[in-house]
């Protein structure tokens, strides 16, 4: 299955300039894909890049850059190779993925693991996502699992942190639920791994304004603390409720979500746009909507431009930053207001059938509910209606928490 790295081009080291020159030239002359070792372990290259502050996320996993990093990935190699793109003359340059196995069940995998007796998986990587002008902090979560915990993007993992329950001393801590935000894959392509989008939980006192560490979050501080090699107990997966209906790969999916709610969607797009699935060739349009506080907080910006520019017919990305954008009458600009901006076409859209989905948190829905339902007053339609169709039709999908 895998392809060998041309013998012409050991050993490593070459300079890193002529190995990706090669692999780019390579790839353009033979149109075969070009298969090169990538170090699974991006932590100090993302994070190096962070502090460079020009970074989004884990581009750099897939993109031409790789091939450049080929030979500093030389020391931490893993038996596993992905196919290296070629830059702009490949117009959707995919990565392979394996176990392939991991697309014949007819059913998800659900609740493998309960929270009696979690699986104990290894953090393999924690990165701060989002930008120094983000309030508050939202890291990218990689778990390894062995391979032991799969699951269809979509679902979700529950997370026990270590420690007691305060409110029930002697016994564990209650679960915590994440979306998981990579495809059955993993980041690493190779099924071993799960990763996570979580939000650091701080509590702010509301008469001094001041952080009190005793009331944060336990399991989301305990995740962004966490280091590689670190375990962490996990059960599931969870959900059926966000999995991405692929009966026709045609059809259309409009994604709205606030924060870590991309998580699902990121596992979703990665699936269309990033990886080869010889089962399933994503045709349709997958339009996302993001809503964050500013350009800083947003999450996995750069693979989602990127597929905005290699696959502009069948993707459409619109970001609402309350903080830094206006909507039309002044106000802070919600996703709701980037909703309404394009009801027609997404109500037409859903009359053609297509999916729409929601993630993130709670609140987020009363002020999207209010839009869709004013918009569709306007048309002369009844929401009530066209929601209890949309339902019916499993046309609606809401994870909210
Ligand atoms: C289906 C589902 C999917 C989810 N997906 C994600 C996801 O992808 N990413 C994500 O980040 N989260 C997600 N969540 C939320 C996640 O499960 C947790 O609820 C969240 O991380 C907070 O858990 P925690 O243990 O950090 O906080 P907890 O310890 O449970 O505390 C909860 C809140 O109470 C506050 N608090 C603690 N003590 C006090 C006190 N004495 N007085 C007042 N307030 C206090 C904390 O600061 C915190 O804000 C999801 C939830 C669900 C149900
Ligand atoms: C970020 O990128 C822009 C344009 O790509 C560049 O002008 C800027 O200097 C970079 N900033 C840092 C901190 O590297
Ligand atoms: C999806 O679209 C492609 C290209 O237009 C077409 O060849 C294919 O038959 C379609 N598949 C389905 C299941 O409709
Ligand atoms: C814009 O923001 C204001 C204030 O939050 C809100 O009342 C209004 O409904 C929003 N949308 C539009 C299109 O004005």
């Amino acid at each position: 299955m895998f392809a060998v790295w041309p013998e012409f081009l050991r050993p490593f080291p070459l300079p890193k300039v002529v190995v990706g020159l090669l692999t780019m030239a390579l790839s353009a002359l033979s149109q075969v894909p070009v298969p090169v070792p990538i170090n699974t372990d991006t932590s100090s290259l993302s994070t190096s890049l962070f502090k460079n502050n020009n970074v989004s996320f884990h581009n750099k996993l897939w993109t031409s850059g790789l091939c450049l990093d080929s030979n500093i990935a030389n020391s931490r190699l893993k038996k596993r190779f992905v196919v290296c793109m070629s830059v702009q003359q490949a117009s959707k340059p995919k990565v392979g993925v394996s176990p392939l196995s991991l697309e014949d069940a007819k059913e998800p995998p659900l609740h493998l693991y309960k929270n009696k007796e979690p699986y104990t998986a290894t953090i393999v990587s924690v990165e701060r996502l989002v930008g120094p002008k983000a309030p508050g902090e939202t890291c990218h979560v990689v778990i390894d699992h062995g391979g032991n915990v799969p699951y269809w993007e979509g679902q979700s993992y529950g997370v026990i942190p270590p420690g007691e329950n305060p409110k029930k001393p002697g016994t564990p801590h209650n679960v915590r639920l994440y979306s998981i935000a990579s495809t059955r894959y993993g980041d690493s392509f190779d099924g071993k791994t799960a990763s996570l989008c979580v939000r650091r939980a701080v509590y702010y006192d509301p008469e001094t304004g001041k952080e009190d560490p005793s009331k944060n979050g336990v399991c989301s501080n305990f995740l962004c603390d966490s280091k590689p090699g670190d375990k962490v107990q996990i059960t599931g997966p969870s959900g059926k409720i966000m999995l991405l209906p692929e009966d026709n790969p045609n059809a259309t999916h409009i994604m709205i979500a606030t924060g870590t709610g991309v998580a699902p969607f990121r596992g979703y797009l990665r699936r269309m746009f990033m990886e080869s699935v010889p089962t399933f060739k994503f045709g349709g349009l997958a339009w996302l909507f993001l809503g964050v506080a500013n350009g800083d907080s947003l999450l996995y910006d750069e693979e989602f431009s990127k597929y905005l520019r290699e696959n502009p017919d069948n993707f459409r990305y619109d970001r609402a930053l309350s903080r830094e954008q206006k909507n039309r009458s002044g106000g802070k600009m919600y996703v709701q207001d980037k909703i309404e901006e394009y009801s027609d076409e997404i109500f037409r859209l859903l009359d053609g059938g297509a999916h729409i989905y929601f993630c993130g948190l709670k609140g987020m829905m009363p002020g999207i509910q209010d839009t869709l339902k004013k918009v569709a007053e306007q048309r002369g339609e009844s929401w009530d209606e066209k929601l209890s169709q949309l339902k019916k039709n499993k046309q609606w999908h809401v994870e909210v928490y």
